[in-house]
């Protein structure tokens, strides 16, 4: 990868910048094809560890590995040009200490090449992300849902709504933002919750099922191009690719079966009929 390539993507700078300003537009990416598309619209693309769930059909994000996020990782940095590539730090990869911390941050960055790590971070996380920003590491911040931690939270479900919730949320996200993180994830919360997160700090939130009051927008990409039969409710469908491509599989086979694929314009050296 060239200096010159990199001097044309967005910075986790700039992100920060947009506080308030014109929505920050991401999506997750996890492969080349897909990144070079994204890239032309997003202004960060997220390597989440959503690629566990939904490339490697696991259940949870529990049992995906650093590995499998820089393999995706380098593959997104190889075909997008502008946006800021952040890569997941996966479970179990960084809660330990700061310097485990660093050590998984500072591997996935050399060995992928992208700008930014998240990590899903509570107030436990703070020094964490004031380690890795003062040493160069780029830290976007995951507050209110957060997948890793769905055996504690049981389940999957809305936060915030429980007496106190709201407010630990809040202190989260002031506590990320205090550290130095340049943007917060804010997952699954009611309007209200995302207001107040966001009122309170100065880096821009994402939300992911966080209302319109979010600095910026994120989905899993997967489910807004309904690629998989569910997707929760907060992830607005702008395509049916599942189906689409059901449907062209269906087609494929009917050809097959019936020896019209190939055809002569697909056959080297066809005999005439
Ligand atoms: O892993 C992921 O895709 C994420 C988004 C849900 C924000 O963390």
């Amino acid at each position: 990868m060239s200096a010159q390539k990199d001097l044309k993507r967005i910075t986790a700078p700039d992100i920060r910048a947009r506080k308030g300003g014109e929505p920050v537009v991401c999506l997750t990416a996890y492969d080349a094809p897909t990144a070079a598309i994204l890239d032309r619209h997003c202004d960060l693309l997220l390597v989440g560890d959503s690629l566990g769930m939904v490339v490697h059909g696991l259940d949870t994000t529990v049992g995906v590995t650093l590995e499998m996020m820089i393999l995706h990782g380098r593959a997104v940095m190889r075909t997008s040009k502008r946006a800021l590539v952040v890569v997941d730090l996966p479970f179990g990869s960084y809660e330990e200490s700061p310097e485990a911390a660093f050590r998984s941050a500072s591997r996935v960055m050399a060995e992928t090449g992208c700008q930014a790590i998240k990590i899903e971070s509570g107030r436990f996380a703070a020094e964490t992300i004031a380690f890795l920003t003062g040493r160069g590491i780029p830290v976007m911040a995951h507050v209110g849902l957060r997948p890793q931690s769905m055996h504690m939270l049981g389940g999957f479900r809305i936060q915030g709504r429980a007496k106190g919730a709201r407010e630990a949320i809040v202190a989260d996200a002031a506590a990320a933002d205090a550290a130095g993180a340049f943007a917060i994830v804010v997952e699954k919360v009611d309007q209200a919750t995302a207001q107040a997160v966001t009122d309170a700090v100065e880096a821009p939130t994402i939300g992911i099922g966080a209302s319109n009051v979010c600095d910026g927008q994120v989905l899993v990409t997967s489910d807004m191009l309904g690629l998989i039969d569910w997707a929760p409710k907060f992830a607005k469908r702008y395509e049916t690719m599942g189906q689409r491509i059901d449907a062209a599989v269906r087609d494929y086979a009917a050809d097959v079966k019936a020896r019209r694929f190939p055809g002569p314009e697909h056959t080297y050296g066809a005999a005439r009929r």
